[in-house]
């Protein structure tokens, strides 16, 4: 193992690719990012970045593509709508929109080409430079009462290497992941990781613990992912990078992930993190939740 990925100094920094199409949602994706799209009222990207600045990496790089730039303007300033909630004296508002500015150091670079989410790691690898870095896929919404991340952070520094965050989806899903073979260690939430298979065909699959959109990777990454031949949709893996390294002999743990987690890029689990989102609100929640009893009496009715 290298002094590097040993190195306990905190890291502060996470890259967040936002280059993929969102075919699943066209054509509401058709000019709007996917990631902009609003979970209740603020857009599913900005609850990434609010769980990386309370993780304590508030250092963010964004790996965007073509038809992003919306991306860019929501962590930017917007000062004509800014003067006008000032003249109105409208601050609840105004804050809200000055947050994604003020919140974290946001920077964006271009992935020219869509060769991957190995590869969009690899263009954010001189901001990354030797630094353990933390990667974030938008797609997956963490509840905020679950610390995954910092639970990831706390057994990066204690064991080094790379940490991936773990779901059991079940056999039967495992083909829409990356599957990893594990070894149990003294942790219960915390697994050995000694083998790991991009979208596995069920019967080839290792076991049915899915990689989920959370990594703590140490910067060896870099270099692996420079070797590592497209795999899986003639795509440069991520997960084969990390394999990479884990065949190295560099310690890859995993934790094990108990706690509420949407998959927003499919529409059935966007619908249910909106609803529930919302119900728990203190402002729309009492009368949302009044509203949903209704709604499903009917519902139960008219079945
Ligand atoms: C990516 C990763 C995969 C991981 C998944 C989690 O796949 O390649 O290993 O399991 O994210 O959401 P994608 O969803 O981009 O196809």
């Amino acid at each position: 193992m290298t002094q590097a990925s040993r190195t306990p100094s905190p890291t502060r920094k996470v890259v967040i690719p936002v280059a993929g199409l969102g075919t699943r949602f066209l054509p509401a994706t058709k000019a709007v990012p996917k990631e902009m799209l609003p979970v209740v009222d603020v857009p599913a990207l900005q609850y990434i970045v609010e769980e990386a600045v309370r993780a304590g990496l508030p250092e963010v790089m964004m790996v965007t593509g073509r038809n992003k730039s919306a991306i860019e303007d929501h962590f930017d300033r917007m000062p004509e709508i800014e003067a006008a909630l000032e003249r109105k004296g409208d601050h609840a508002r105004l804050a809200a929109v000055r947050r994604p500015t003020e919140m974290a150091d946001v920077h964006f670079i271009r992935q020219g080409q869509a060769l991957g989410l190995g590869h969009a790691v690899l263009c954010a690898a001189p901001f990354v430079g030797n630094d353990v870095f933390a990667v974030m896929l938008g797609d997956d919404l963490i509840d905020s009462r679950d610390l995954l991340l910092e639970r990831m952070l706390e057994v990066q520094a204690q064991h080094g290497g790379s940490v991936l965050a773990l779901l059991e989806v079940g056999i039967s899903n495992i083909d829409k992941y990356g599957a990893v073979a594990v070894q149990p260690t003294d942790a219960e939430d915390v697994v050995r990781i000694t083998d790991l298979v991009e979208k596995p065909r069920q019967e080839q699959a290792p076991s049915s613990l899915a990689i989920i959109g959370r990594y703590v990777l140490a910067p060896e990454i870099f270099a692996a992912l420079r070797d590592t031949p497209p795999g899986a949709g003639g795509e440069i893996q991520l997960t084969d990078g990390i394999k990479a390294l884990a065949t190295a002999g560099q310690p890859v743990h995993g934790v094990v992930f108990t706690g509420r987690r949407y998959d927003t890029g499919d529409r059935l689990d966007y619908l249910k993190a909106v609803v529930r989102l919302a119900a728990e609100r203190d402002d729309l929640g009492p009368a949302f939740r009044d509203f949903l009893v209704e709604f499903s009496a009917d519902l139960t009715h008219t079945q």
